[in-house]
């Protein structure tokens, strides 16, 4: 293991109606509250009212910046800064998945900096300070609701950048499992294998972590149990509760102390995302098992190893490397049969945007992850390979 130092300063308050907890843990924080929200989901299931109620009863006053996209936008994150200022804010207030919350760190960064916010996210600037702000999570699947993380797209320059401070940790975050039961198939579904990615890029590396593995190996068992179980009752609260639960352990830092993960196929999900606006969880189930083939040589023990553990599959005659081969192949299989797409294809993403997209790989850095080193050329075999 590398040396680490461990410290997450969300606290996660997690559970069946903590919303009434709201007032509580906002008391001395702010009055003036910016409420972050995206395209209305939250109008449609109520949580709105009950969030406003909440507020009402602690006498906040309220501003609103509403519709923020999926993969957010630099220029909405600047109408929240502009909003920030102009109403003298002094709590942001996130309620929604992993877009409203990325989109609410970097408004909270940006207001309290000199730098512009989008030198921040490119890491020419670095962030002095972030307003407080806290999240109501609505969907299981990025773990931004305890992580420092946050991406955004700059439509402009077609850029998608992850991001992340010391000041973007949400204060807190309220997870109710009932704030998830409204969320779509299609998105459940992105968001878990979302989780599993997650998981998955923590657990291709070369040092050794058996611990670290065993829980990393319990997250994606834990969903492959779940997730058909979950898709055939959206309401079931306690599969609601699994995935929820899995999706902030998966990037909250607690399974990943003492190694770095790999992360290249999110920098390459990323690049297609920036330019053809899909869903991350929807890119990654296409991308990830290309990685994986491309990469299998450098440690062929690692795929054996999650076929093994977390598909339960017995090795025959065959020869480590096609074991390993099949592994990749049940990941991909599993996929598809929780209705997750394959191919760049089920987006008509064709060859002629392969080359963009591989620039955009390699635009903040020459090379990219760490299981194995991948330059600009494996990421034109990458999404060749995913057509
Ligand atoms: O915008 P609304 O109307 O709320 O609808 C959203 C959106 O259309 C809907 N939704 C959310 N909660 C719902 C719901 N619909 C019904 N009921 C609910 N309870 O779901 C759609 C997708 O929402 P979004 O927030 O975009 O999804 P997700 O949480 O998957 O976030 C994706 C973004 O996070 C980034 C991704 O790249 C992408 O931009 N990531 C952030 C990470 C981080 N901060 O650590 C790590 C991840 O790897 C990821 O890259
Ligand atoms: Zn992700």
């Amino acid at each position: 293991m590398n040396n680490f130092t461990y410290h997450n300063p969300t606290k996660l308050i997690f559970g069946e109606d903590t919303l009434t907890e709201l007032p509580k843990l906002l008391n001395g924080k702010g009055k003036n509250i910016l409420l972050v929200y995206g395209g209305g989901s939250i109008k449609q299931n109520g949580l709105y009212d009950n969030v406003l109620e909440q507020l009402k009863a602690m006498d906040a006053h309220v501003v609103e910046l509403s519709g923020v996209e999926p993969n957010p936008r630099l220029t909405t994150v600047r109408k929240g800064i502009e909003l920030v200022h102009a109403h003298g804010i002094d709590f942001i207030l996130a309620v929604g998945g992993g877009s409203t919350i990325d989109c609410t760190k970097a408004i909270a960064v940006g207001a309290k900096s000199d730098a512009d916010i989008w030198d921040i996210i490119t890491k020419k600037k670095v962030a002095k300070g972030a307003l407080p702000f806290g999240t109501v999570l609505t969907l299981a699947a990025t773990g931004s609701e305890m992580n420092a993380g946050s991406v955004i797209t700059n439509w402009q320059t077609n850029e998608k950048v992850g991001w992340g401070s010391p000041y973007s940790y949400p204060t807190f975050s309220i997870l109710d499992p009932k704030h998830t039961f409204s969320v779509p198939k299609n998105q459940t579904i992105y968001g878990m294998v979302d989780i599993m990615s997650h998981a998955l890029e923590h657990y291709f590396h070369h040092e050794t972590t058996p611990l670290q593995d065993r829980m990393v190996e319990g997250i994606l068992k834990t969903v492959v149990e779940t997730a058909p179980r979950l898709l055939e009752d959206l309401e079931n609260y306690e599969h609601r509760e699994t995935i929820l639960y899995a999706g902030t352990m998966a990037l909250n830092g607690m399974v990943s102390m003492g190694y770095h993960g790999d992360w290249a196929t999110h920098n390459l999900e990323h690049a297609v995302s920036a330019i053809h606006d899909i869903p991350h969880g929807g890119g990654l189930a296409i991308l990830f098992p290309h990685w994986m083939e491309h990469v299998l040589d450098a440690n062929i023990d690692r795929f054996k190893q999650l076929g093994l553990r977390v598909f339960d599959l017995e090795q025959g005659t065959e020869s480590d490397r096609d074991f390993a081969l099949r592994a990749i192949q049940t990941l991909r299989d599993f996929w598809t049969s929780i209705g997750a797409p394959s191919t760049l294809a089920d987006y008509d993403i064709d060859a002629s945007s392969i080359e963009d997209m591989a620039d955009r790989t390699v635009q903040l850095s020459e090379s990219f992850g760490s299981f194995k080193s991948l330059n600009r050329d494996d990421a034109v075999a990458i999404y060749k390979a995913s057509l």
